[in-house]
């Protein structure tokens, strides 16, 4: 596990979008693992500036997100298929096609979680997973937990981060208490995990993370088995580092 520190949340975007950059340079065809969320912003603002200045081509690239909310539908301004539109694939050349968002409103979601990973098998898997963290350790949202779950799978939303969420709606009546999420297995077979964090309400999930025991009640402390991941944090994301 690589852990860079940076002063500000800005630092980090520059620093992972540049990973993705490089990524995408040394594998034009790479299947990313996509995150939505705050901390993911400043990463898709630097990516952007990235692709207008042809540094960056996603011409080949094929995304997989990591999840979505049940029951929102595409459009809603709170769904995972708005925000990456909105922040990311409305602003850069990736086929349409090749940009994928696990399906919330699929009549069975389960089947709808195996296609899922059965099209990410299809296509080599991930060769860069993208991940936030949940301030309860989460990753996707494979949320605090007696197991790993491998697939991907239908998930009951945390009160934590119903809370958590509940900034981006209306009111928390309004947050979907279900989502659909790629699994620890998937995540774990990325080629490369690049988790970021920023901000002191991580700071105890990402200590966690890196120095506890690997357990599921923390779902992100498992990247410590990963062979290449690398923690890039704001000081105060790691501040009890
Ligand atoms: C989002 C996701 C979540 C977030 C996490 C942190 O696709 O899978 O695990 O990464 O909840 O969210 P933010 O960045 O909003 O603090």
């Amino acid at each position: 596990m690589q852990i860079r520190i940076f002063d500000n949340a800005g630092q980090v975007g520059k620093a992972t979008a540049l990973l993705i950059g490089a990524q995408l340079v040394a594998k034009p065809d790479s299947v990313l693992g996509l995150a939505t969320g705050s901390t993911p912003l400043p990463t898709y603002q630097e990516l952007i500036a990235l692709y207008e200045a042809g540094a960056v081509d996603f011409s080949r690239a094929t995304t997989y997100n990591l999840d979505e909310y049940v029951g929102l539908p595409t459009d809603h301004v709170c769904s995972y298929h708005r925000f990456m539109k909105d922040n990311l694939f409305d602003h850069v050349n990736i086929r349409p096609e090749a940009a994928h968002v696990p399906n919330g409103l699929a009549a069975n979601l389960s089947q709808a979680g195996r296609d899922y990973d059965a099209a990410i098998e299809a296509a080599g898997g991930l060769d860069l997973q993208l991940l936030g963290i949940g301030r309860n350790g989460h990753i996707g949202f494979n949320e605090p937990a007696e197991t790993f779950i491998r697939g991907c799978h239908v998930v009951t939303l945390s009160d934590s981060t119903i809370e958590a969420n509940t900034r981006f709606f209306a009111s928390s009546d309004e947050v979907p208490r279900q989502a659909i999420s790629l699994g620890i297995g998937t995540i774990m077979n990325a080629k490369r995990v690049l988790l970021i964090a920023t901000g002191a309400d991580k700071a105890d999930a990402v200590e966690q993370s890196v120095n506890g025991e690997i357990t599921p009640r923390v779902q992100a402390s498992i990247l410590q088995a990963h062979p290449d991941v690398i923690f890039l944090l704001d000081k105060a994301a790691a501040a009890k580092l």
